[in-house]
């Protein structure tokens, strides 16, 4: 007879009717007559009982004294049952070893996470790596049909750079043939920019490289980023359009995911859900006063670190957005605030509870003279930037866009204190392995 071969997600359609299930051991506990083994597939986990009087004497045998990871077949009976966390398990028939594992690294008890990190090929099959995984891919795909159902279209950007984008300290260098030395992309704002002016919206999803020299729970050395670009957008535009992004981003995420969320991650999903339009708009230096009046020491013109967001964001209900930044903290490319040049046309998202910058964008300069003189004033190399210029040469018009991270929006969404879990195979200064 043949067994439907299914996957654990879907053993809810197959009750009491004999299935197959391919996987593998994830845990296991016996008493005397009867073997409980915890089976995992990728789609879920479910408890197998091996009964003695069920199966040969071999099979039951084999059932004790195979190790955590082992993989295998299962055949048997979806039985519902009130007491699983699926409300099905599986009456074991048969099972069949197809390659047995043993002393898999990662057991039950608590690792440290530099351990973890190490076996971080073998970590991803945890429960909790599973839905942090899921999170992750259903936030990608969100990512995608919100700019798809809103008129973008998906531009690639290129890796390899012959220029910053954002500062020349955090440049990655690599050897590029008689060319010289290309960079590793920082941003793939700049080429969004022609796009938008090809396409009047457009976005690039990508990976981005920064040497960053910080070891903080917000930095990776490689990380992915969406970054919408469009024509004929002001800087309230791009707030606009980041806010509705996130509050689709977070739905998309609490619908497919909240009750994992929930239980496996222990996320309140209470401060999520209240991700509405509008979000707080205050600007830089509302946000020094309110600094400043909160005992931090800090002056008009200095950064915000992650401290400082954190105090920041945490007088908020929601997402808040900072707005008219001094240009001197700001990339060569934003335009100025016509009303104070000191200020440049910047935005940042804070994400509540101290998961810091999510979004990072803003208006760009159009007038070709002043962005020669920012290129100057920033010792940048006019050469790399010609075609850039010519952007400002041929049918300039005002725009906008911005760069959302995807790691700090899975540790936002997903509770998660640093982002190196949020990202299957982190690279950080200290991390390239596995
Ligand atoms: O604020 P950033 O540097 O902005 C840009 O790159 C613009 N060119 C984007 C644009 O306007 N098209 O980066 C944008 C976002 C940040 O808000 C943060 O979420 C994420 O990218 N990010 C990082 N994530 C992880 N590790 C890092 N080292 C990151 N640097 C930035
Ligand atoms: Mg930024």
């Amino acid at each position: 007879m043949a067994w439907p071969i299914v996957s654990i997600r879907e053993i809810s359609r197959y009750e009491n009717q004999e299935v197959e299930l391919r996987g593998w051991l994830y845990n296991k506990r016996s008493s005397g007559k009867l073997h409980f083994l915890q089976i995992r597939d990728g789609s879920g986990i479910i408890q197998a009982v091996v009964f003695k009087g069920d199966v040969s004497p071999e099979i039951f045998e084999r059932a004790d004294h195979i190790g955590q990871e082992t993989s295998l077949r299962v055949r048997g009976l979806v039985r519902a049952d009130k007491r699983s966390p699926i409300g099905f398990e599986l009456s074991v028939k048969d099972l069949e070893v197809i390659q047995e594992a043993k002393d898999y690294p990662i057991t039950p008890k608590e690792h440290g996470v530099a351990y973890l990190m190490e076996h971080r090929h073998l970590w991803l099959r945890s429960v909790r790596q599973n839905v942090i995984l899921r999170v992750r891919h259903t936030l990608e795909k969100s990512i995608r049909d919100y700019f798809d159902l809103n008129g973008f279209t998906l531009v690639d950007a290129p890796v390899f750079t012959p220029a910053a984008c954002e500062g020349t300290s955090t440049l990655f260098e690599v050897p590029y043939f008689d060319l010289g030395k290309a960079y590793l992309t920082q941003s793939g704002q700049l080429y969004m920019e022609a796009a938008a002016m090809a396409l009047g919206k457009a976005y690039c999803f990508g990976p981005a490289f920064r040497a960053e020299k910080s070891k903080t729970r917000r930095h990776l050395t490689e990380f992915w980023m969406v970054e919408p670009e469009v024509a004929y957008l002001d800087l309230e535009g791009a707030m606009e359009l980041a806010e509705g992004l996130l509050c689709y981003l977070v739905d998309q995420v609490l619908a497919k995911h909240g009750s994992e969320l929930e239980t496996v991650l222990e996320r309140n999903t209470a401060v999520l859900r209240n991700t509405k339009k509008p979000f707080p708009r205050i600007t830089y230096t509302e946000a020094i006063e309110r600094l400043r009046a909160a005992g931090h020491p800090i002056q008009w013109g200095d950064d915000f670190g992650g401290d400082e967001e954190t105090v920041l964001a945490n007088q908020f209900d929601r997402p808040v957005i900072v707005h008219r930044y001094p240009a001197s903290l700001k990339a060569f490319y934003f335009k100025r605030d016509a009303s104070d040049p000191k200020l440049a046309l910047g935005m940042d998202i804070l994400a509540p509870e101290g998961y810091g910058e999510v979004v990072g964008g803003g208006q760009r300069e159009d007038d070709l003279a002043t962005l020669e003189q920012r290129l100057e004033e920033h010792q940048l190399p006019r050469e790399a930037f010609t075609w850039y210029l010519d952007l400002r040469k041929y049918g300039s018009v005002p725009h906008s866009g911005f760069g959302l991270g995807v790691e700090r929006t899975v540790a936002w969404l997903c509770g998660l204190h640093h982002v190196r879990e949020t990202i299957p195979f982190a690279r950080m200064m200290e991390r390239i392995t596995p």
